[in-house]
């Protein structure tokens, strides 16, 4: 295989979601890990919400365990950032959460926090940090979120693509990818490493892959639908050539 421009990682909750929703054994959430590395990706993703909807704890260590690279979505919430400590991923990518919505609706507000949320976060990022975890914060691709994210003491940032995907197809696809072509620069400017995701697919994924310095994508919900058809081997194998056609 030829090496990949931008890394992948596949977000793993929809099956836990399935493990959940019976509360079995089943899907394997090792054997989703394997099959998932085996097919090329890079990474696992895995996001523990704080109303355990799919994810549940024991996966998060189940997943750790066997996963060679590990990046944990959280919310910045002093129980979370805990658990973090404890399962060690390679990455965290601190994420806003709200109770109703159906996933992860847009970035972080970092521009409304006050002076004390801002240093709750930047103890928290070198908390984690000292214990050899890289943290990034999931943003909307604007130039203040970007250089909060610096200041802050993020090592990396991950785009929300959620706009463009919402608009792809559509008059204003270009102005979405603009914004996020203008992030991704600046923050590579700022000497941050650029992750993407939210909302991607086989159909809106190529544009993204061509915005210069983002280095990852994190893709779930397109790859898990895919998989019900064809196989989750067959369904990552598809989003990487994409990406490697696109190189
Ligand atoms: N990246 C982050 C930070 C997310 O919160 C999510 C959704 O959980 C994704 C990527 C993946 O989004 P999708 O499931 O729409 O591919």
């Amino acid at each position: 295989m030829k090496t990949k421009r931008v890394r992948l990682g596949v977000n793993l909750d929809h099956i836990a979601f399935i493990k959940k929703s019976r509360d079995t054994l089943y899907p394997s959430l090792a054997d989703a890990v394997k099959v998932t590395e085996d097919a090329g990706a890079d990474l696992i993703t895995i996001h523990l919400r704080e109303d355990r909807r799919h994810m549940q704890d024991a996966d998060a260590f189940e997943v750790r365990e066997c996963a060679k690279v590990l990046n944990f979505e959280m919310a910045h919430t002093p129980e979370m950032v805990d658990f973090a400590l404890k399962l060690k991923p390679d990455f965290c990518c601190i994420v806003p959460e709200k109770r109703e919505e159906k996933t992860t609706e847009g970035g972080l507000n970092l521009k409304d926090l006050n002076a004390l949320d801002l240093d709750l976060f930047r103890t928290n990022i070198g908390r984690l940090r000292e214990a050899g975890i890289k943290t990034s914060l999931f943003i909307d691709p604007d130039k203040e979120s970007v250089k909060l994210s610096k200041e802050l003491g993020a090592e990396l940032i991950e785009l929300h693509t959620g706009d463009y995907a919402n608009k792809f197809n559509s008059i204003d696809e270009f102005d979405a990818l603009g914004d996020l072509s203008m992030a991704s620069s600046y923050a590579n400017d700022l000497n941050l490493l650029v992750n993407a995701g939210h909302g991607l697919n086989a159909e809106n994924l190529a544009q993204i892959c061509e915005i210069p310095y983002i280095q990852e994508l994190n893709i779930g919900h397109s790859i898990i639908s895919q998989a019900i058809f064809t196989g989750l081997n067959d369904a990552i194998e598809k989003i990487i050539s994409i990406i490697n056609n696109c190189d």
